[in-house]
């Protein structure tokens, strides 16, 4: 199709410039993965946490900056009271044995949401690593918990009414980057790549505003399942990719 795509003369700089900056993965099929082996769904989710360790690694290696994971959704809260508990505790298991990881390789924990609905335990640590890692610039690990698109936008909308209120924004003074500047982690890049597993083909209420020119990647594998070789998959489809923008010509 595309010439240019598959010719050896493009340069490891060119090659290199293609490497996104931001990924975003929405991890989905624990469960199903659970079912196919006749185990309750949450062994899926402990499975999908050994993932996430090694897709951590892989960003690393691959020098991705940004990683946001998709790992709670403000809808997930209307699943079975057990299986909240336990996400929420696997979470918590999560960011205590994740710690020693994060300082070694210099990665910084944020996490985007409504996060006052997380119990207070999972706060807690949440807000205690993401202190002690909060100087580290070398990578970002960005989770995404009790997280709604709609919700966030919401939220910014309603800043921006109440300073409007407040007389210190004036109506005019609000467009995109008024917008955008309200979100929960405006310093953020926006995605440049989405993967979604398990064969669903939806954005599930994730970083609306921020994906909206987002390279979008789905695959069948489930969760539980994806590793390094899933993760270099990916990002050689998006090296392929030329985006546009609204442009005729690709924009590097
Ligand atoms: C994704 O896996 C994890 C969360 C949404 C927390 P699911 O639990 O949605 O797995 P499926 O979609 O039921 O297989
Ligand atoms: C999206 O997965 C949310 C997360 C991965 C955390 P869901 O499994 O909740 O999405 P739907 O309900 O199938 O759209
Ligand atoms: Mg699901």
């Amino acid at each position: 199709m595309d010439a240019a795509i598959g010719a050896s003369t493009s340069t490891t700089a060119a090659e290199g410039a293609r490497v996104p900056v931001h990924v975003a993965i929405i991890m989905d099929g624990n469960g199903r993965w659970a079912q196919q082996r006749g185990l309750p769904r949450i062994k899926g989710h402990e499975q999908g946490a050994e993932s996430v360790r090694a897709v951590l690694k892989a960003c690393r290696r691959s020098g991705v900056k940004y990683l946001t994971l998709y790992a709670f959704s403000v809808e997930n809260w209307v699943r079975p009271k057990a299986e909240v508990e336990a996400l929420m505790n696997l979470l918590k298991r999560f960011l205590k044995s994740q710690e020693h990881e994060l300082h070694e390789n210099r990665v910084r924990l944020r996490s985007i949401g409504r996060l006052t609905d997380l119990p207070r335990s999972v706060r807690r640590e949440l807000s205690r690593v993401m202190k002690v890692t909060e100087h580290y610039r070398e990578g970002n690990l960005v989770l995404a918990l009790s997280y709604g698109g709609r919700t966030e936008i919401a939220h910014a909308a309603r800043r921006i009414a109440e300073e409007v209120d407040g007389g210190t924004l004036r109506p005019e003074e609000v467009d995109e980057a008024a917008v955008a500047a309200r979100l929960y982690a405006p310093d953020i890049p926006d995605p440049d790549l989405v993967i979604r597993t398990s064969g669903e083909l939806r954005l599930s209420n994730f970083l609306l505003w921020q994906a909206s020119y987002a390279e979008m990647y789905f695959t069948d594998v489930l969760w539980p399942d994806f590793r390094e070789e899933h993760w270099m998959r990916a990002l050689e489809e998006y090296a392929r990719r030329r985006r546009r923008f609204g442009d005729v010509e690709p924009r590097s």
